[in-house]
């Protein structure tokens, strides 16, 4: 294992959510708007996080790395837990809190749901409100311009004029109670918190004692020892309570243990009679409230768990529509498992933001019910993991993470040691290369753990029977959904309600009379500017578009003609958003930022920085931004919920709309215990009517292994995986293996011209062909299902480096040929040696930088670029456009530029500048480096497993390190913390917060009061967060510590006195 967490992660092009095959960010600016919606898959890296990280593990495409934020969950529930908190205090002041009932079925379900439609008639007057071409924020702080036409004077659409009208009526009351919560809960309201009776109350001591018993109880007989005291110093930290729950504290643990024995009792008896709470102890449900605002379960959720085969713990599919609640069922089982099976967990999330998401969320889980929660994402977890003595784990990983911690429990023989796998948007099997992986994963351990429960959960199956026999499932599935959905389609001026009830599946809803001046006609036909108005700034609402591009011109456009009132709703907190945008970003300020955030509005896509992500949706949460324009990435990859969801056009960049993806992106509309109604305004074109009447009314895509589509990331990978880790070695048991997985089930289907065995054989003599296995020698006499295979060398570096294996190849004679004259006048030659594959193809130079970029080598530096083939004169030709006739290799050229970028960036540390400077979108340049890092500690490991490249491994240790800090190395602890990005660690760091243990033991009252925008969630979240990982390293440290005391088991002689004992 290396420090400093080289961590093993490549950018491959995939698709999400059923969109076309998309990959990397062009490189001039032209071109980033020509293919933007190639960028739209781009994600950015959580960067700088590390851990160690060594074993095998799966390189993991910037597709799924997303930002990391662990709070944007909306602003009501914000409120929520503001009402929660308003009622534990009252609860506190009673000597003895009432219980909650048990009974947690509901039978009353969204009965509220329709209760308060929105009205959206058309209006017919006019407001007497001018947009001034400059206005200036009234702050005067923000030089904020609103550029706005002439001709825009009366250019304000009634529907704007409506929401005045109600201002003005109850002056700066909104008159709402849902954003007054919102207001009052906001991180930008600082009064509040600061009066928080949980400031008087002084943080007790003895709570490490109470809270730790329940984790501790395991511990009860360990002997006293120096290391025990080590231990209790490094997790009494760690397991410190805030100070709320004190009184019923004591109560509650003394009933968890002996309910959690009464459970364990009613597990292995395989009774009916369930334990207080579904077989667990009452305190889940009691945290469930406390922590989620959950009262009651919906009756579908108790359905669901009562199910038989829940009981029998058989493997499960349930599908349920967005918003419907599927997380919790998944949750509680999960709980059943570690605190009453005593096994480890593992859930698997589709991307990085939404592991960390819910790392923050049940962090806290972890700590009052005594198991650890680890991430797996991004560069963060241990192949394997820890082996934990007492508590349990749930190891929460995006799809790659999760592929490598199966193969490295399967490699040290502890595969069983998991009881369960929770798979979330298990129709993500049909997507792409990761779909590829989640099968390999999900058939790997079908085939090596029968003991290990298998459940998946989606809003959007279609062909469930064959997901059913790959995972020999139950399935269970219902059409609830608490909040009552409306889908409406715009044509034209004319609003139509979808209707599956209808002959052609819609209904005439309303004509639009909004009165457009031909300016406003011209510049928004599609009626946007009407259509948020009706919303904004009391509700929310996401604008999808279809390209990056697109959501800057619409944000634009749509500020350019909203009233300057807008400016005055939340001010001084959208000033404050500003501040915080320019500080983290180096004084830099995206000028569409600067123009749209006055009004509350911003675009959100995969060309922002992850900081800029996180602050832009904890504003939106927090109701301080209510619009954003956004690519179809925010359906998938964060929950920011909206009361009105309108989609631009029914393209995903150029490609037609499909059912699973329109299904996501209106799912955010209306979401349980925010809204009481959402929407959703789909906006086309006559000549789309067909194709959008078929996409509404039919049956959502069917989901198809890409196994074998996916040759080198699909079967070549899985196969080399199977013997590598003897899952399966001999071309009998790979087959069979075959058999077991979706593209077994679906064969006939996807491959009529050829058999399974035909495509096994083929792929296991490709292998062997391009060196990566080899037979082993046979006996005439055995049959040709009994001929075995062995892992090459070089197959096994590919395999530990999980390197392509379309470039393991290149890779190899690449290293092969920096030995012969490696520089190391400075780090570029090697980073030229570690820059991804897989992101050259789609890079176009500009030429006249690069020349510029050439020039400012050293001469050494100048030779790296002379070794590898391309000279001076060639770039200076192709920058002054001249004809050339020697033949260069492009992936070469290309190559070099990129490292040209990740050079400077590593010199400068400034992703603004550097993006400045080679003219590149910010977010394509953190991806990029993120990218170079993962791919950095690819090719040590890949170096690792071969003799002839000793070299690399000492140099490519710190260059990986290098690359994955290059954030101030100060920030980088702070930064192992769910949800922690860079601008969030600064400011910590700057009021005093050095380390993990400093966050660990912050009061989140204090921490709300001393830091800018962080509302009372986040920060429990975080301090949550920081003592479960404290916790977490300080066990680890432990059992090093034990394993160091232990007499080894084949000591000479007789069974020796331990150590501790002598
Ligand atoms: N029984 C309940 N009572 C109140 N709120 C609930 C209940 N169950 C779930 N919720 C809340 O409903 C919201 C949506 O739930 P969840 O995220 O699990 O939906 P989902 O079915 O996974 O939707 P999606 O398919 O969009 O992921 C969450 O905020 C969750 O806390
Ligand atoms: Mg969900």
């Amino acid at each position: 294992m290396e420090e400093g967490g080289s961590r093993i992660r490549r950018r491959v092009c995939v698709r999400k959510r059923d969109r076309p095959g998309l990959g990397c960010v062009p490189v001039t600016a032209a071109e980033a708007e020509k293919d933007d919606e190639e960028k739209d898959e781009e994600e950015m890296v959580a960067a700088s996080r590390r851990r160690r990280t060594a074993g095998v593990q799966e390189a993991e495409p910037n597709d799924s790395e997303e930002d990391m934020f662990g709070d944007y969950d909306s602003f009501t529930e914000n409120s929520f837990l503001a009402q929660v908190d308003d009622l534990d205090q009252k609860r506190m002041q009673l000597p003895e809190h009432k219980k909650h009932a048990t009974n947690f079925a509901s039978t009353d379900l969204g009965s509220e749901s329709v209760k308060n439609k929105p009205s959206i008639a058309p209006v017919g007057t006019f407001a007497d409100l001018k947009t001034d071409k400059h206005t200036e924020n009234q702050s005067g702080r923000e030089d904020v311009t609103v550029e706005a036409g002439a001709g825009l004077l009366y250019d304000v659409p009634s529907s704007q004029v409506l929401y005045f009208e109600n201002l003005q009526n109850s002056s700066d009351d909104l008159g709402d109670q849902s954003t007054k919560e919102r207001d009052r809960n906001s991180p930008y309201h600082k009064t509040l918190n600061e009066e928080s009776p949980h400031n008087l109350i002084e943080q007790p001591r003895q709570n490490d004692e109470s809270s730790s018993k329940v984790g501790t109880s395991s511990d009860v007989n360990r002997r006293k020892s120096v290391k025990d005291h080590l231990k209790s110093a490094m997790t009494g930290n760690a397991k410190a309570q805030t100070p709320v729950f004190s009184r019923s504290k004591h109560l509650k643990e003394t009933l968890l243990s002996e309910e959690m024995s009464v459970a364990k009792k009613t597990i292995e008896s395989s009774s009916h009679d369930l334990g207080p709470f579904y077989s667990l102890p009452s305190k889940v449900r009691d945290l469930y409230f406390q922590f989620k605002g959950i009262e009651k379960l919906y009756e579908w959720q108790h359905t669901c768990l009562t199910l038989n085969s829940v009981q029998e713990r058989k493997n499960l599919i349930y599908s349920l529509p967005t918003s419907g609640g599927k997380t919790l069922v998944a949750e509680i089982i999960m709980l059943q498992e570690l605190l009453c099976q005593q096994k480890d967990v593992l859930m698997i999330l589709p991307y990085v933001a939404i592991v960390q998401e819910k790392i923050s969320g049940l962090s806290s889980f972890g700590i009052e019910l005594g198991f650890f929660v680890e991430e797996y994402a991004g560069s963060k977890g241990r192949f394997p993991p820890t082996k934990r003595r007492g508590k349990k784990s749930l190891y929460i990983a995006t799809i790659e993470k999760g592929h490598s911690l199966v193969n490295s429990l399967i490699e040290t023989g502890r595969v069983s040691s998991l009881g369960l796998v929770v798979v979330d948007e298990l129709h993500m099997i049909g997507e792409g290369s990761r779909g590829a992986i989640l099968e390999m994963t999900l058939a790997k351990i079908l085939y090596t753990s029968k003991t290990t429960q298998i459940i998946g959960m989606s809003a959007t199956l279609n062909n469930v029977e064959d997901l059913q026999e790959f995972l020999q499932a139950e399935y269970y599935t219902n059409q609830f959904r608490p909040v009552e959905l409306k889908e409406y389609l715009k044509i034209n001026d004319t609003i139509y309600e979808v209707d599956s009830k209808a002959e052609n599946g819609m209904t005439f809803s309303r004509l639009l009379n909004y009165k457009y001046s031909d300016t406003l006609k011209k510049m928004d036909p599609d009626h946007l500017v009407a259509l948020v108005t009706e919303v904004i700034p009391k509700y929310s609402c996401l604008v999808f578009c279809p390209t990056k591009k697109n959501c800057e011109n619409v944000a634009d456009m749509i500020c350019k003609f909203l009233s300057k009132e807008y400016l005055k709703h939340k001010e001084k907190e959208k000033y404050e958003v500003l501040k915080d945008l320019r500080n983290m970003s180096s004084g830099n300020l995206c000028p569409v930022l600067k123009r749209t955030i006055p009004f509350g509005v911003a675009y959100h896509h995969g060309g922002l920085t992850s900081d800029e992500r996180k602050l832009l949706e904890e504003a939106y949460s927090a109701g301080v931004l209510c619009l954003f324009t956004c690519t179809s990435t925010l359906a998938a990859g964060v929950n920011l919920p909206a009361r009105r969801v309108i989609l631009r056009a029914p393209y995903v960049a150029k490609e037609f709309l499909k059912r699973n993806q329109y299904k996501q992106m209106i799912g955010r509309a209306g979401r349980a215990g925010i809204d009481t109604v959402g929407e959703s305004i789909l906006i086309l074109q006559e000549k789309d009517k067909q194709q959008v009447l078929e996409l509404i009314t039919g049956p959502m895509e069917n989901c198809y292994s890409h196994l074998v589509q996916e040759f080198t990331k699909g079967i070549h990978t899985l196969f080399l995986s199977l013997i590598g880790l003897k899952i399966a070695t001999s071309l009998g048991d790979i087959y069979q293996f075959m058999n077991g997985t979706l593209f077994g089930v679906q064969q006939k289907v996807l491959l009529k011209e050829k058999s399974l065995w035909e495509v096994t054989v083929e792929s296991l003599r490709y292998l062997t062909e391009k060196g990566l296995l080899q037979k082993d020698s046979i006996h005439k006499s055995e049959e040709e299902a009994q001929c075995s295979f062995h892992i090459t060398k070089l197959g096994r570096a590919s395999f530990k480096g999980t390197i392509d294996l379309a470039y393991c190849n290149v890779l190899y004679k690449d290293l092969e040929k920096g030995l012969e004259g490696l520089v190391l006048e400075s780090l570029f030659h090697l980073i030229y040696l570690t820059t991804p594959y897989d992101l050259v193809s789609q890079c176009e130079p500009n030429w006249m930088i690069y020349f510029w970029q050439f020039s400012q080598l050293s001469p050494a530096e100048q030779n790296v670029a002379a070794l590898l083939g391309v000279s001076e004169s060639f770039i200076g030709k192709k920058a002054s456009g001249q004809a050339i006739k020697k033949k260069v290799d492009k992936d070469i050229v290309n190559r070099l530029y990129l490292s040209f970028v990740l050079y400077t960036l590593l010199k400068e540390t400034n992703i603004w500048s550097v993006s400045e400077k080679f003219n590149l979108p910010r977010g394509y340049v953190q991806n990029l480096l993120t990218g170079a890092a993962s791919f950095s500690s690819c090719v040590l490991h890949f170096c690792e497993e071969l003799e002839e490249f000793w070299v690399y491994r000492a140099l490519l240790v710190e260059l990986t390190k290098k690359l994955t800090y290059c954030v101030k190395a100060e920030l980088v602890p702070l930064m192992e913390v769910a949800g922690v990005l860079e601008g969030r660690a600064r400011q910590l760091y700057n009021a005093g917060y050095r380390s993990l243990t400093h966050l660990a033991n912050a009061n989140p009252e204090v921490l709300i009061g001393t830091i800018d925008h962080l509302s009372r969630r986040q920060a429990k979240q975080i301090v949550s967060s920081a003592k479960m990982l404290l916790h977490e390293k300080a066990e680890a440290l432990q059992e090093e510590v034990e394993e160091l005391l232990r007499v080894p088991s084949d000591f000479p002689g007789a069974v020796a006195p331990s150590i501790e004992k002598a």
